[in-house]
């Protein structure tokens, strides 16, 4: 539990309130409100929480201004460098780097649940082929509940292990059958010799007629993206699933619930918005005309890819995953890209451009994602589901976090209402 020795004075109405000021291992402290509205009849009013601490977590923490992300203390460029996804899966959820054996023991298990439960298949087959996967994603996600019946206790610890285990190993298998199943192709199942981005390649882009090589490089890069998602605080879906999970929900229902979310084109819909932005651009000479929209302020336009809530400098993950699209357009010997062309121009002009540096709108996380992924194969709409299934072990950490806290209840914010007061009922004859 964060120390808590000063307090914040609040003087309302001529009385005086002493609010305890609680200070954290890093970062802002937080004056506690939990007390407030019984003492003062006052409520705090912070739409989109921007200003809210909503939960204590030991998980994930980022530093907006430095442009720092850390995964338990470990900053993510040189997991990125150093780490593999398995292994910062063990990390956010057990917040130590795992022994050998323990890593071991993980792999193995995760890879043992990466089969789906055979009828599974057949939600697949009620949609259409041109369903979104995010819209499958969802949908087979919540009915693992009517499946794994063993796992749904979220009072029996043992439970949630093997529920948080099912997720982390499925959530692959889910995404590359709804890409398979929206391209007509057959189902291809996971194979165990395989490592987790190993098999999400094999089962995505394998056809039984014939064998399929994966090109440990882009193995590499894709293990490098799911590390590069895995977390990041509280952010809209990872508070939804909190909220969700806060209600005593099981832990697929709340992961769907994550994924509904993150679909949103300002969260982790800007990936799939970014690529088809700079698409649309088409060519660097018509990059002008697309900033001047950013900046009309009567334009709903927004730069995708650009800009963060938190991140008011570069955002780590992004610098990173620079990187990695050099390397993958390198290694597929893709050269002079018309994508990537205009992106890196459009990364060169914004990072100068007084509007945007005045706002401090950064690349964030979304912006080379989607070259790398459309270089890789991928068509765009398998870009979120692709951050959903890096992202499901953050989420699941953050959940069982908040399941494992004693002290915690329903999440329940108030409102400032402005609305009509009481009245009664007027007969239509009257109106
Ligand atoms: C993710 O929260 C997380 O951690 C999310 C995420 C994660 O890992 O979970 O990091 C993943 O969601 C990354 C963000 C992906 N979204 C996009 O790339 C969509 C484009 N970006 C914007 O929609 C926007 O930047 C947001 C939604 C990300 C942040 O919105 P804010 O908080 O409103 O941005 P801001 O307050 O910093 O904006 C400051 C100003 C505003 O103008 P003014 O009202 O001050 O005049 O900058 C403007 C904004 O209108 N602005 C932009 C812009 N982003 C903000 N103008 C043009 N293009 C943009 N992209």
């Amino acid at each position: 539990m964060a120390d808590t020795k000063r307090t914040a004075t609040l003087t309302l109405d001529g009385k005086t309130y002493e609010l305890p000021v609680l200070s954290p291992t890093v970062g802002p402290d937080v004056i506690d409100i939990r007390k407030l509205y019984g003492q003062a009849d006052v409520f705090t009013y912070d739409p989109g929480f921007t200003s809210t601490a909503a939960c204590e977590s030991a998980i994930t923490y980022i530093d907006g201004d430095k442009g720092e992300l850390l995964y338990r203390g470990y900053p993510i460029d040189q997991l990125a460098e150093k780490s593999h996804y398995l292994e910062v899966c063990y990390l956010l959820l057990n917040g130590e780097l795992p022994t050998r054996q323990q890593m071991e023991d993980f792999e193995y298990r995760i890879t043992r649940h990466t089969m789906l439960h055979e009828q599974i298949q057949y939600f697949f087959r009620g949609f259409r082929r041109d369903a979104h996967p995010m819209a499958t994603m969802v949908g087979v996600v919540g009915a693992l509940s009517s499946f794994y019946h063993d796992s749904l206790d979220i009072n029996d610890p043992w439970q949630r292990e093997v529920a948080s285990m099912r997720l982390i190993a499925k959530l692959p298998t889910i995404a590359a059958w709804a890409y398979k199943y929206s391209i007509g192709q057959p189902f291809v199942y996971p194979r165990n010799e395989l490592s987790y981005a190993e098999n999400f390649l094999h089962m995505c882009f394998s056809v039984p007629a014939e064998p399929y090589h994966v090109e440990p490089a882009l193995a590499k890069a894709m293990d490098r993206i799911f590390t590069l998602h895995a977390d990041h605080e509280q952010n809209a879906s990872t508070s939804t699933v909190r909220l969700a999970g806060s209600s005593g929900a099981n832990p697929f229902a709340c992961i769907a619930a994550g994924i509904a979310c993150l679909w949103g084109p300002a969260h982790g819909g800007a990936n799939q918005a970014c690529l088809e932005m700079l698409r649309e651009i088409g060519s660097v000479d018509r990059i002008p005309e697309f900033i001047a929209r950013a900046k009309d302020k009567n334009d709903p336009f927004r730069l995708m890819g650009f800009g963060h809530r938190v991140y008011k400098n570069f955002d780590p993950r992004a610098k990173v995953m620079k990187e990695s699209a050099d390397e993958v357009l390198e290694l597929l010997g893709i050269h002079n890209n018309p994508t990537l062309q205009v992106a890196k121009e459009l990364e060169r002009i914004a990072l100068h451009d007084e509007y945007f540096v005045s706002k401090k709108l950064y690349p964030n996380v979304d912006f080379y994602s989607g070259i790398i992924l459309e270089a890789m194969g991928f068509p765009t709409s398998m870009f979120t589901p692709i951050f959903a299934l890096s992202r499901t072990v953050g989420w699941i950490s953050q959940w069982k976090e908040m399941i494992g806290d004693p002290t915690g209840k329903i999440g329940r914010p108030r409102q400032l209402y402005t609305g009509a007061t009481f009245r009664d009922y007027v007969d239509v004859d009257a109106r």
